[in-house]
């Protein structure tokens, strides 16, 4: 069933479990996910990143997305992950997305308040709710290369993530604790004393982006002190691609009606595992 993004989250934040976000690309990346989520009945939500559009259109997606989370029986929020424009967070409003992402981390401070500020405004007249983010995730582009280490200098400020979600009247804040999108070259040891610090201060949930790579030691941190969804991308790209490659490497009479089920299959065992790890099965 298609269930409030807001609702999904505040029940992760008060149970102190995360919920799974998954950059699904193809209808089979779809059902696997959402197989996953049913057999450990979990929430999950389903998203879909601008930078990802050229290979998965956003108008295309939309309905997949809609159908599955409809028929499906644990709670499922269809999200705009990373939207670069009010006109993409519009767009994926107007086909049904029951939440976006802005992304204006780049952006000076004053104007990326503005600029979510406004989304947050047209959002909150279509019932649709709001991610932002505010700090520096590194990026080496879901599936690119990365050392795994950050400078401090961009890490999420405390007080600024006050100001910013005071001003704005998001729903939830995307921070920047040491993680990067992408794979990581050295696994990264994330800054769990700087994402108590933003929990203390303020009283929403919190999301990890770049959630590929990270230790399960570094994932229990985030879980247990305020991070409430997950992003992942990457993960379930090489999992999938592992799982094609052994299998046109094994089976002579390899097919593709067979493959697609190979895919499914991938995806759904690398769902259940961070499902596992994030603590939301039985949640839902
Ligand atoms: P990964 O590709 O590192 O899992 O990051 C995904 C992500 O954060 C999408 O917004």
């Amino acid at each position: 069933m298609l269930v409030p993004f807001h609702k999904i989250l505040n029940d992760a934040y008060a149970g102190h479990y995360a919920v799974g976000a998954f950059n699904c690309l193809s209808v089979e990346h779809v059902i696997g996910a959402i197989q996953a989520a049913e057999e450990l009945r979990s929430p999950i939500i389903l998203q879909l990143a601008e930078v990802q559009f050229p290979c998965a259109p956003i108008e295309m997606m939309a309905p997949v997305y809609l159908e599955a989370a409809a028929k499906a029986t644990v709670p499922v929020a269809v999200h705009l992950d990373h939207g670069q424009s009010l006109e993409t967070c519009v767009k994926a409003i107007k086909l049904g997305f029951n939440s976006v992402m802005f992304d204006g981390a780049n952006l000076p401070f004053d104007e990326n308040v503005s600029q979510t500020a406004q989304i947050v405004r047209i959002a909150r007249a279509a019932g649709v709710d709001v991610e932002a983010e505010l700090g520096k995730v590194g990026d080496t582009g879901f599936g690119g290369e990365g050392t795994g280490e950050a400078t401090p200098d961009v890490f999420t400020d405390v007080e600024e993530s006050a100001a910013f979600i005071e001003k704005t009247g998001v729903d939830a804040l995307a921070i920047a604790i040491g993680n990067l999108h992408g794979r990581y070259v050295a696994t990264p040891k994330l800054n769990i004393e700087r994402l108590k610090e933003i929990a203390q201060r303020n009283n929403l949930p919190l999301v990890l982006h770049g959630g590929s790579g990270t230790s399960e030691e570094d994932f229990k941190s985030c879980i247990h002190n305020g991070i409430s969804k997950i992003n992942v991308a990457t993960a379930l790209q090489m999992a999938v691609t592992d799982a094609v490659r052994r299998y046109v490497t094994e089976c002579p009479g390899a097919n593709y009606i067979d493959m697609k089920e190979v895919i499914t299959a991938a995806t759904c065992e690398s769902v259940k595992q961070h499902i596992l790890l994030f603590e939301s099965d039985g949640k839902a």
